[in-house]
């Protein structure tokens, strides 16, 4: 296959999953570090059964835009059967795929034909909680001798309060009342969303067998939903009375999490030692994510979300880089870089709906030191989507960055049957149709950035380093040997930045028109990212 640069960079990708011109910088590192990561919201991806809902048949149609985009491996959104009180983060069956996304047969010929394409496949997995209308949920709540009441986190309120002062994530009390046993049951997310009791050895030994199920299909990992709540102080002591307004998803953090880690890693490390889990640990500071490595025995990676909560500025930015070296150094720790996702608004939106912007962000994205998850339609620049009152469907306002992607420029944008949410704004422009056609839109330059990463040990692989530059600016080098890149990147939305001397790097990829293959003069137009090699 040709890339957009003219180098063959992979043969049989299908044989054994190596891309061929990857080096031996990656043959003594596992597959997921030189990985770029792309997550695919399944009912807005692709409908294949016309009924508005995209589906798994939907995704395999696309598979073919994944792998010429460049990226790696797909991660998909639940998929399993569930009620959707939270679109899937509620199971009721860890082992059945819901009937509007498929069966067990479509999953199969979707991951066949994904690695057939050199894409490896990594499902979620949502450890912390069930549906209350899974078959345990039901079990357990039917008698206090149930054989399962101990699945799930049952206890006598105060009268008619709650056992503790936990807040769920959704708002109000984290408890439900049970009529049928007058126990209340404990929901960190939804009341839809009974919590597991994974101090229960059966809990734990049903949830190993869940991911069994799915390794054994040939998946080849995990993204872990919120699993650092999984470990307990069996006590459930009451939040401190400052935070006792808020949810404790964003500051729980208990050892006994660290124990199951270890156990969930070994069930993993029973498939020959390449399926990678990818937690969700909703911690606030990365000195708190670099635990949940463990000793290279708990989490393979940790989603670090620090570039989705600041604002659009150097300062900022950089902060987060700084603290990510500093709190999750080799070896041992690879951070999971995250720009959007589907529970807040795409970074487009957040960066004041601004293109420029946008397409900076992503370069230094796709040139940080770590492990790059995108959310597929970032690529396309797109926006939320504006969703009318009547037409919302989230419990938690996040319909606007789930919208369906819009793939045509014509009416309908490859959605056959009305979407069950509207599309992001302006679909005649912003569509992966008319941007493959076009070399300088979002869609080009997410493409040159991801073939010149796989060209490139120094970005993949390579050390990172901060350089001095001026104020509204950032500048870093990435070097792997002998292979070194370096990224300057303007916050100013006005002035032209001297960022350095021009003295010998040429210009690789810019997120400006005309300027790829030049020698670069040390400046940068407003908010313009480049990646320099010497020249
Ligand atoms: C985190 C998921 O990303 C979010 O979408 C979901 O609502 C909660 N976990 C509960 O599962």
């Amino acid at each position: 296959m040709l890339s957009p640069l003219g180098l063959v960079f992979y043969d049989k990708r299908a044989l054994g999953l190596e891309p061929l011109n990857r080096s031996e910088a990656d043959s003594s590192s596992p597959w997921w570090r030189s990985a770029v990561m792309y997550q695919i919201y399944p009912r807005s991806f692709a409908d294949g059964d016309l009924d508005g809902i995209g589906d798994l048949d939907g995704i395999r149609s696309r598979l073919g835009y994944v792998a010429q985009l460049g990226v790696d491996a797909i991660w998909l959104s639940p998929i399993y059967r569930s009620p959707m009180a939270d679109f899937g983060y509620d199971v009721s069956d860890h082992t059945a795929v819901d009937s509007i996304f498929g069966d067990l047969r479509s999953f199969d010929r979707l991951l066949s034909e994904a690695h057939r394409q050199g894409l490896r496949v990594l499902l979620d997995w949502v450890p912390n909680h069930t549906s209350s209308q899974h078959p345990w949920f039901l079990d357990s709540r039917s008698s206090l001798s149930s054989p399962k009441r101990e699945w799930y986190i049952w206890r006598d309120g105060h009268g008619d309060e709650p056992p503790n002062n936990w807040r769920s994530a959704f708002g109000g009390p984290a408890w439900t009342r049970d009529e049928a046993t007058s126990q209340w049951f404990l929901h960190l997310f939804l009341r839809e969303q009974p919590d597991l009791n994974w101090g229960n050895a059966e809990v734990v030994a049903a949830m190993h067998d869940v991911l069994r199920f799915w390794l054994d299909r040939g998946v080849d990992g995990f993204r872990a939903d919120v699993v650092h709540l999984i470990g307990r102080d069996q006590l459930l002591p009451n939040q401190p009375e400052q935070r006792a307004h808020l949810d404790i998803v964003g500051s729980h953090d208990h050892p006994r999490t660290h124990v199951l880690l270890r156990g969930i890693r070994s069930v993993l490390e029973e498939y020959g030692g390449d399926r990678v889990m990818v937690g969700e640990v909703t911690l606030e500071r990365p000195e708190l994510l670099a635990p949940y490595y463990g000793l290279d025995d708990e989490l393979h990676m940790v989603f670090n979300f620090g570039l989705m909560h600041v604002p659009w500025s150097a300062e900022a930015f950089g902060r987060v880089l700084d603290d990510a070296e500093r709190a999750l150094p080799e070896p041992g720790h690879w951070p999971c870089w995250v720009l959007s996702n589907h529970d807040q608004p795409r970074h487009r939106s957040r960066f004041s709906g601004s293109e420029s912007r946008a397409r900076a962000a992503a370069l230094l994205l796709l040139s940080l030191r770590g492990t790059p998850c995108l959310y597929a339609g970032e690529e396309l620049g797109l926006l939320d989507a504006a969703i009318p009152a009547a037409s919302r469907v989230d419990p938690g306002g996040r319909d606007g960055s789930r919208a369906p992607i819009p793939w045509e420029a014509t009416a309908g944008h490859g959605w056959p049957a009305r979407p069950w949410l509207p599309l992001p704004p302006d679909p005649e422009r912003w569509n992966a149709e008319t941007e493959a056609a076009d070399p300088d839109s979002t869609l080009a330059l997410y493409k040159r950035l991801l073939a010149l990463r796989r060209m490139a040990p120094a970005l993949r692989l390579g050390s990172f380093q901060r350089l001095g530059s001026p104020p509204d600016t950032l500048l870093y080098e990435r070097s792997w040997g002998a292979d070194v890149r370096r990224v300057a990147v303007s916050f100013s939305d006005q002035l032209v930045m001297e960022v350095s001397a021009a003295d010998g790097w040429r210009i690789e990829v810019a997120t400006t028109s005309g300027r790829e293959g030049l020698l670069w003069d040390g400046a940068l137009a407003p908010s313009e990212a480049v990646i320099l090699s010497r020249s």
